[in-house]
């Protein structure tokens, strides 16, 4: 199994960023892509300019998202809708702010997969692609996120051990710094949005779709498991000690 292979995709936040991105490159292929999120206006927008399927929906609607997806027999999944809400410190962050980012990135996102993977087992044709993110994988200042993305790592790897010989297979892209929507969502100070999308040069959405074209284009016998992706000048490591006499 490899893109060949596959006829329809649903790719989820795909009303900017790394989905948007996603979208444009999986159109210019063979495939029926799907694309979700919200914002009307902008997947109209999309739709007319790749023929993609615009879906409008809120994810943390959850019969909505049964409802509107259990019909269709997709064949790859792009689990990518996600938000960062309370980023900095969970201390600040309001009980909606970690309602929405837990919601979005945690409950909607297996949602989504219970809705898709038993058709794609009982087919046995299927590619699941988690949007992780190295704050899911590394300590960072970034606790309510991070514990929303290590929750999706661990799906992930499960989802690798419960998924032996059903011939689906499953991807998690976890990128550093992707120059998006995503940090003027997190925060609502544009200085911090900004300073967090400065400094060096970022990762575009288009990074992130090749990533995501690799791992979906890949022989049978190819399970990409986890693709870490990091701007050049972005590096993860190191150890922070507090100063002594603090
Ligand atoms: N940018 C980065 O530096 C970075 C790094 C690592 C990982 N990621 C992850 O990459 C993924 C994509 O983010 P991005 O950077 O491309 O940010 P983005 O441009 O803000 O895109 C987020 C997408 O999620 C959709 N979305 C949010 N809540 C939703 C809901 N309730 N229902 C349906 N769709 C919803 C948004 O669409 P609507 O608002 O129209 O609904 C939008 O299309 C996220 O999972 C993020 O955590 C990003």
């Amino acid at each position: 199994m490899s893109l060949s292979d596959y006829r329809k995709v649903l790719v989820t936040g795909a009303s900017s960023g790394i989905g948007e991105a996603v979208v444009r490159r999986l159109t210019s292929h063979h495939l029926e892509v799907h694309a979700l999120a919200r914002r009307q206006d902008r997947l109209s927008e999309l739709a007319s300019a790749t023929g993609c399927i615009p879906l409008a929906l809120d994810l943390r609607d959850t019969d909505a998202l049964y409802d509107t997806l259990q019909s269709t027999e997709y064949d790859v999944l792009i689990n990518n809708a996600g938000l960062g809400r309370g980023y900095d410190s969970l201390a600040a962050a309001s009980r909606e702010d970690i309602s929405r980012t837990i919601e979005t990135n945690v409950t909607a996102a297996i949602h989504v997969v219970h809705a898709l993977l038993p058709g794609m087992i009982a087919r046995r044709r299927g590619h699941l692609v988690n949007l992780g993110s190295i704050a899911g994988l590394y300590p960072m200042p970034t606790a309510l996120y991070g514990a929303s993305k290590g929750a999706l790592h661990l799906l992930s790897q499960g989802l690798r051990m419960e998924l032996k010989g059903s011939a689906v297979r499953c991807t998690e892209i976890c990128p550093a710094r992707v120059r998006t929507e995503f940090f003027d969502t997190a925060f609502d100070d544009p200085t911090k949005a900004e300073q967090a999308a400065s400094g060096f040069e970022l990762l575009e959405p288009s990074d992130i779709a090749d990533a995501i074209l690799y791992a979906l284009d890949a022989p049978w016998r190819v399970n990409v498991s986890t693709i870490e992706i990091t701007p050049t000048e972005q590096y993860i490591g190191g150890i922070y000690i507090e100063p002594v006499g603090r």
